[in-house]
């Protein structure tokens, strides 16, 4: 995601605050914690269970859901491969700013393109993204089917479905994996914790 702004002049002003400072006031690194899975994996809820979580312990923390911002800041976005890849782009460029802010923020999206995911990585300092494959099988999300988007997707009433008619490309190395499947979003939530806790995330210096 090296971009090349279109408009020219234009410098990048480094403000008198870095990480390390943030870090300190904060009491923890700013991360990006980049949930991925499919419709009705459980991203929405394990992230807003991760955030109140991440609150109560006096973190800075927020979440970015598919949903919610395809309402707004992505609202002219649909759901062709394209439109996924500059959906996944912008919120990529979102949550890159919200970690530079100290924040540890959680991404709720089905991001289903690998090279899509890669390049937020690509873009983010050394240990900022940490991708956490949200593991439902098909199987499983499709007989919760929370919405009824997968009922309309086999009826033929949405084209281009995750999963049904569209593709989603598993991470082969991501951070993290959970299965939501067979786990309860307590637990998800915890194994998510554990890990942050142990590399120590929650440290107040490097
Ligand atoms: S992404 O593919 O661009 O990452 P995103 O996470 O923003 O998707 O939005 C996914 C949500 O949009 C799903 O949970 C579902 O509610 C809804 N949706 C509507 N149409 C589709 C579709 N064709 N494929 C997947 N999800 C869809």
């Amino acid at each position: 995601m090296a971009e090349t702004p279109k408009a020219e002049n234009l410098t990048w002003h480094r403000g008198e605050i870095g990480a390390g400072d943030r870090r300190k006031a904060y009491g923890h690194r700013g991360a990006v914690l980049w949930l991925t899975g499919l419709s009705g994996s459980g991203k929405s809820t394990l992230a807003h269970r991760l955030e109140r979580k991440l609150l109560e312990r006096g973190c800075v923390t927020y979440v970015l859901d598919g949903d919610n911002v395809r309402h707004g800041l992505n609202a002219d976005l649909g759901f062709a491969p394209d439109e996924r890849k500059e959906n996944i782009r912008r919120v990529g460029h979102v949550a890159r700013l919200f970690a530079d802010s100290g924040a540890l923020v959680i991404t709720a999206f089905i991001s289903p393109y690998r090279a899509d995911r890669d390049q937020i990585r690509a873009m983010l300092p050394e240990g900022d993204f940490v991708e956490i494959h949200v593991a439902a099988d098909l199987a499983t999300c499709e007989e919760r089917d929370p919405k009824g988007l997968y009922a309309k997707a086999r009826a033929g009433e949405i084209k281009g479905f995750t999963g049904i008619d569209a593709p989603y490309e598993a991470p082969e190395t991501p951070e993290l994996k959970v299965d939501t499947g067979s786990q309860d979003v307590d637990g998800s939530a915890g194994d998510v914790l554990a890990w942050l806790e142990e590399r120590g995330y929650f440290d107040a210096e490097d």
